[in-house]
């Protein structure tokens, strides 16, 4: 016994005076390890009288138990000590001015999303969301799309594996499935737009497997479909900055609205310039129509006393326009030189009041 606790001494004093985690480790294993000495000692156990064993087994296994424990805390001591002096001497002084060449900016489409949402506060909606993974009852059924429905196969689907219960997820297509989660949750009248991400599969020189949208829908028991057009009418003269746009609406055909438009605004291509607002060249940049009672009612929605109109605006190919960008796959390159050459300063929020696009970089 005298000598366990001699030996118990003499190792909690090594452990006191290691300094380093590689030195404590080291102690670790003379003492605890294999061939350490304490395991030796209980090692030699096996050949102690039983009376024998009684005493020393026990007071071996406190001085194993007391030694390990020692060994924890000072390596964990060690440790937090370590990362103290890490986090000090890391600080970053973010009162520092930035260089400009690492100096970031806003993407143009994030700009864009802005500029957006600011036009469509100004005439009251609020801004609503919903997830990117989406069911396939929302995406297509709840808006009018059955299964083996034709419009299912325009829609270039990204699915996912049948879950147990045989169904599918979707990435969704289109921003519409908002209009349906909407309505379930909240009673007209409604008025708000859903911009977000949307997935088909296509990719090509005006076509990404990504891209943005934002939906529009506004729901009550008089809006109609002049209301739709003047809607569209004061969101174009305030996105492009002009005071008017030539604009046309062609019918179209979408299984959640009924009747249903595509919307073109007039342009002009010179000398490989696009100009907005004039011209004899039209450019499409939108889907709307007016609500079909069928969707209403899938969302539990009083059809014979509620109507209103709905919208989906291709945001990428809004930011193209405006901002002259002619190739939609440099969006999601994250190249630099091209973030800084068409990107915005962080802190100018677009605000209709000191114009939208005040922030070019
Ligand atoms: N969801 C349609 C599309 O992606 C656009 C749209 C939205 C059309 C709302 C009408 C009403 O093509």
């Amino acid at each position: 016994m005298q000598d366990i606790d001699a030996l118990q001494s003499e190792i909690l004093a090594a452990i006191e005076a290691a300094d380093s985690l590689d030195a404590l480790e080291n102690l670790r294993v003379a003492e605890l390890g294999k061939k350490g000495r304490i395991s030796g000692l209980m090692k030699g156990l096996g050949g102690m009288s039983p009376e024998e064993r009684k005493t020393a087994g026990p007071a071996l296994n406190g001085l194993k138990n007391t030694i390990g424990d020692a060994i924890q805390t000072a390596k964990d001591t060690l440790e937090n000590a370590a990362l103290d002096a890490r986090l000090a001497a890391e600080t970053i002084d973010i009162s520092l001015p930035v260089p400009p060449e690492q100096r970031g900016t806003l993407h143009p489409i994030s700009q864009v999303l802005d500029e957006i949402t600011e036009i469509f506060a100004d005439m009251g909606f609020t801004v609503a969301e919903g997830p990117d993974i989406e069911e396939d009852f929302y995406n297509f059924t709840a808006l009018n799309i059955p299964p083996e429905h034709p419009a299912r196969q325009m829609h270039d689907t990204f699915y996912f594996n049948e879950d147990e219960n045989g169904d599918r997820k979707v990435l969704r297509t289109h921003t519409s499935p908002v209009q349906v989660r909407t309505m379930e949750k909240n009673k007209p009248p409604l008025r708000i737009i859903a911009p977000g991400r949307t997935y088909r599969s296509d990719s090509d020189q005006t076509h990404t497997p990504m891209f943005h949208q934002v939906e529009g829908l506004v729901i009550d028991e008089k809006t109609h479909m002049g209301h739709l057009k003047g809607c569209l009418d004061t969101f174009c003269r305030a996105f492009f900055e002009v005071d008017n746009v030539k604009m046309r609406f062609r019918p179209s055909y979408f299984p959640f609205t009924e009747p249903s438009a595509e919307m073109d605004i007039g342009c002009t291509r010179q000398d490989g310039e696009l100009r907005i607002g004039e011209g004899d060249d039209w450019l499409e940049i939108l889907g709307c129509g007016m609500v079909n009672p069928r969707v209403l009612e899938h969302a539990g929605i009083d059809s014979t006393k509620y109507q209103g109109f709905a919208f989906g605006i291709g945001i990428d190919r809004l930011a193209m326009l405006k901002y002259g960008i002619p190739d939609l796959r440099a969006f999601f390159e994250s190249d630099l030189r091209w973030l800084r050459n068409y990107g915005f300063r962080t802190l100018d929020i677009p605000t209709l009041g000191q114009g939208l696009s005040g922030g070019t970089v």
